[in-house]
């Protein structure tokens, strides 16, 4: 059966990972979380005291990025891809709201987007794939089979995402998270190079009040339709 290119954009904390994984699993295709890269690279930024500082400097973070080196490793145990750093496993590191507090200002700088873009085409050339992030359908598989935007209230997503926070025992407020979300959305919306915008060819995803059992069977079925007329 001929293979596609699924390409899953929307706003934080919409679930488009979880949701990302589900079909990647069921269509026997490679999962890859894009939204993951920036935050890599952002710890790296932030470790190295080009972020999260008195003084931010980017000009230092972008002579480096040669140096940065990131990979995907299968994890059989979990059924999905972790994100290494520099050969370090830093899956868990790159959650924290520390770092989702500076990733909007490093996706923002264009030669981060430049490299992590390229390395992004590299690894769907041969489709079979579901890439989720904000500028998919846009920018990195303008010509994806399967385009998708994903959306929610910004209360919602909030609420989801703290109780995420809280499972992994970090000691957050709900407040705290609804305010980083409204400012990711403004920022990754409003910034110069690839805003987050939906594609004209994707379909919208609103799921405010829709389980995860119905979001994956919807999204199954659009994936099936295309690839029988492939
Ligand atoms: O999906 P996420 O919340 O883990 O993404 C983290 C940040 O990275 C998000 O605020 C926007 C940015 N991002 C991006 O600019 N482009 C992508 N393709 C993926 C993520």
């Amino acid at each position: 059966m001929a293979k596609i290119t699924i390409a899953i954009d929307g706003y934080s904390s919409t679930g488009k990972s979880t949701i990302a994984k589900q079909l990647a699993k069921a269509l026997g295709y490679v999962y890859v979380d894009t939204g993951a890269m920036y935050r890599a690279v952002t710890l790296f930024a932030m470790r190295n005291g080009f972020i999260g500082g008195q003084n931010d400097n980017i000009g230092a973070l972008v002579k480096l990025l040669p140096r940065i080196k990131l990979k995907f490793v299968y994890n059989e145990t979990l059924g999905y891809a972790e994100i290494y750093l520099n050969g370090e496993n830093v899956e868990r590191e790159i959650r924290t709201l520390e770092v989702s507090k500076y990733v909007s200002r490093i996706a923002e700088v264009e030669e981060v987007r430049h490299m992590l873009v390229d390395i992004q085409k590299d690894m769907g050339m041969e489709k079979g794939i579901v890439m989720d992030g904000r500028d998919i359908g846009t920018v990195v598989f303008p010509n994806a089979e399967l385009k998708i935007f994903m959306t929610a209230s910004p209360e919602k997503r909030a609420y989801r995402r703290y109780k995420e926070l809280l499972d992994k025992k970090e000691e957050v407020t709900y407040e705290d998270v609804l305010a980083n979300v409204e400012n990711r959305d403004r920022i990754d919306s409003n910034r110069e190079f690839s805003p987050l915008k939906r594609a004209d060819d994707a379909i919208l995803f609103d799921n405010s009040d829709m389980g995860l059992k119905e979001q994956f069977e919807r999204m199954y079925n659009h994936a099936l339709r295309i690839i029988e007329k492939q």
